[in-house]
């Protein structure tokens, strides 16, 4: 049996240790034969292929990034009057074929999982993974890649504390999220965020307000503000920079923002995603040894299980105002807008 292996999509912690979970098992377990494809789907296209044994493994578990590289090529886009020589889902069949590949595992957000549906359609044999930092990837409970996120962006907010309050400043601080505000929601509990802005639950710029002024009535003179990069913003501006701004005038307080960017996508991951990007990539190659193709592996509770991939692209799995850190948060004086 030979397997192909691509990550794609925006990098994240735990990508690596995926690979060497998928590899390790594949070959040491299964006597499989492992290959690497370059730069997401633009390796099936450029025949970008290497072989992967267990020393291009050694050092893999706590790497950030991705061994193989990562692209955001989307082959099945903007088709419409390409020659049949360009026609890019033909040139990857025609790798998959020369290169005998009996199955592709794809690591990947979103997009990738819509283009392996896509690419399992055509009679491939597929297994994915799902990989981001955002955790909004539908059909799994948490994502490898998500709690490093959260663990890096909860530091950031510990550390705003302290200068917040030597300064007596309201501090807003931007995650990522552009759809779904998981890490913003996540971080910014554990963090201790007084305010905490999703793309999910519209926000109030003057309830936001009356949460400053009335912690200050009460002996708190600043604030945490915590907001998705992905909420709705006016001129085109920033989240953060929006919301310091709008604070600011609403307050009169004085208010500083942080955008925490990619710092938060970078570096290795923590001990739960190495376990759990280990334990997803040991479920992908034990699909493959069974035959089961066209299916996305998932965390569900504790378990390890896969569901359809069919059924998750095109799905986006977002935050609700049921769940249960959004109420606890609320009960607590939490303001979500
Ligand atoms: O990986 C997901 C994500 O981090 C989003 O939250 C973010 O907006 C996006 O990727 C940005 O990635 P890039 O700049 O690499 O396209």
């Amino acid at each position: 049996m030979r397997i192909g292996i691509l990550t794609s999509g925006g990098d994240c912690p735990g990508i690596n240790a995926t690979i060497r979970g998928v590899c390790k098992t594949a070959i040491s377990h299964y006597g499989m034969e492992v290959y690497g494809i370059r730069s997401g789907f633009r390796g099936l296209l450029d025949n970008d292929i290497i072989p992967l044994d267990e020393n291009s493994l050694t050092g893999l578990l706590s790497m950030g990034g991705t061994i193989l590289g990562t692209s955001r090529e989307k082959p099945f886009k903007n088709r419409a009057n390409v020659p049949v020589s360009e026609d890019k889902p033909a040139m990857m069949l025609k790798t998959i074929r020369e290169r005998k590949l009996d199955c592709v595992v794809c690591i990947g957000g979103n997009g990738t999982q819509k283009t392996a549906a896509k690419l399992a359609a055509t009679g491939v044999n597929v297994v994915t993974v799902p990989k981001t930092i955002d955790n909004d990837v539908w059909g799994t409970d948490i994502s490898f890649g998500f709690d490093s996120a959260v663990s890096i962006a909860t530091e950031a907010i510990d550390r705003l504390h302290s200068t917040a309050s030597a300064h007596q400043r309201v501090m807003v601080i931007e995650v990522m999220g552009h759809k779904a505000g998981w890490i913003a929601l996540y971080s910014g509990m554990a963090g201790g965020g007084d305010i905490i802005l999703l793309p999910e639950i519209p926000f109030d710029i003057h309830r936001i307000g009356d949460t400053i002024i009335n912690r200050l009535k009460k002996g708190k003179p600043y604030s945490i503000v915590v907001v998705a990069e992905g909420i709705p913003t006016l001129g085109g501006k920033k989240a953060a920079q929006y919301i310091a701004e709008e604070i600011e005038y609403e307050t009169g307080f004085e208010t500083r923002e942080t955008v925490l960017g990619y710092i938060q996508r970078g570096g290795g991951p923590t001990a739960f995603d190495r376990n759990l990007a280990t334990r997803m990539g040991g479920h992908a190659t034990e699909l493959i040894a069974s035959g089961q193709f066209g299916r996305m592996v998932s965390l569900r509770g504790s378990e390890i299980t896969s569901v359809p991939l069919s059924e998750v692209a095109g799905k986006l799995k977002l935050v609700t105002e049921e769940h249960d850190l959004v109420i606890q948060g609320r009960r607590m004086g939490i303001c979500f807008g």
